[in-house]
């Protein structure tokens, strides 16, 4: 398991909304209060979710692929539309929050990548950890999006945010998931339950990574 090469390319980061200006240094976008972040790699740019995503949202949230999933309804635009706005809201909240995962090339959108505080009720995890969540369109799975759009905002997490671990949760019969945790090499650390679900999920973790001597 090699994990993602963390220093092998600089993550760019930008300040959403301020036009294309680039900062080197993270410092340069440090700031009590963001209403986003913009991080990109070779192949994609992460923008922070906003209302013109909504229609992709409501469309990757209803595809038969998503559905199938044991516990996914259809759901509503005007749910779809709600859970954006707290979306939205969250980078006003936290200075994290949730990416919008776009084709660099083609600028269209892939997917979304979301840091979340996993708040209280789950067994053995704190309120106030972090978790990375990832969903990718299912017409590009298997292309490494999540891989490389979850290692940028990893990044992120442990630079700009300053945080020192990141945790994920799936299930075990969510081989593609489990694949992909594998890839950004994050560390089995248990099974959780969240309140009167029966649902038992697998918590991994990862960690930030020691500087180099
Ligand atoms: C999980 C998910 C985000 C992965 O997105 P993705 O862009 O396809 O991920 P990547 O291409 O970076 O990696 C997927 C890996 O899983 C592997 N994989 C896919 N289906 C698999 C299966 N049934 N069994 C084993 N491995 C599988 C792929 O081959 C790939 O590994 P590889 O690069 O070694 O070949 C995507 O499948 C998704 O959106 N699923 C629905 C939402 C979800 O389950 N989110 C995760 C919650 S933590």
């Amino acid at each position: 398991m090699g994990g993602v090469q963390w220093e092998r390319e600089p993550v760019r980061l930008t300040r959403a909304g301020h036009g294309p200006e680039v900062h080197d240094h993270v410092a340069a976008v440090c700031a009590d209060t963001v209403s986003g972040v913009e991080l990109v790699s070779g192949r994609l740019v992460l923008r922070p979710a906003s209302e013109s995503d909504l229609d992709f949202y409501v469309e990757m949230r209803n595809r038969p692929e998503i559905l199938s999933r044991a516990d996914h309804e259809p759901k509503p635009r005007s749910q779809v539309e709600r859970q954006l706005h707290r979306w939205i809201d969250r980078w006003q909240e936290h200075g994290f929050g949730t990416w919008t995962v776009f084709h660099r090339e083609s600028d269209e959108r892939r997917g979304r990548v979301e840091l979340d505080p996993m708040g209280a009720g789950w067994g053995g995890i704190s309120p106030g950890e972090i978790e990375v969540g990832l969903i990718v369109h299912p017409t590009h799975w298997n292309r490494g999006i999540a891989t490389e759009a979850a290692g940028l905002v990893a990044v992120d997490c442990f630079t700009r945010v300053g945080l020192d671990r990141l945790v994920a949760l799936t299930t075990s019969d969510n081989k593609a998931s489990l694949r992909t945790l594998e890839k950004l090499g994050m560390r089995h650390r248990g099974e959780t339950q969240y309140a009167s679900d029966p649902t038992t999920y697998d918590v991994f973790e990862l960690a930030r990574p020691a500087p180099r001597p």
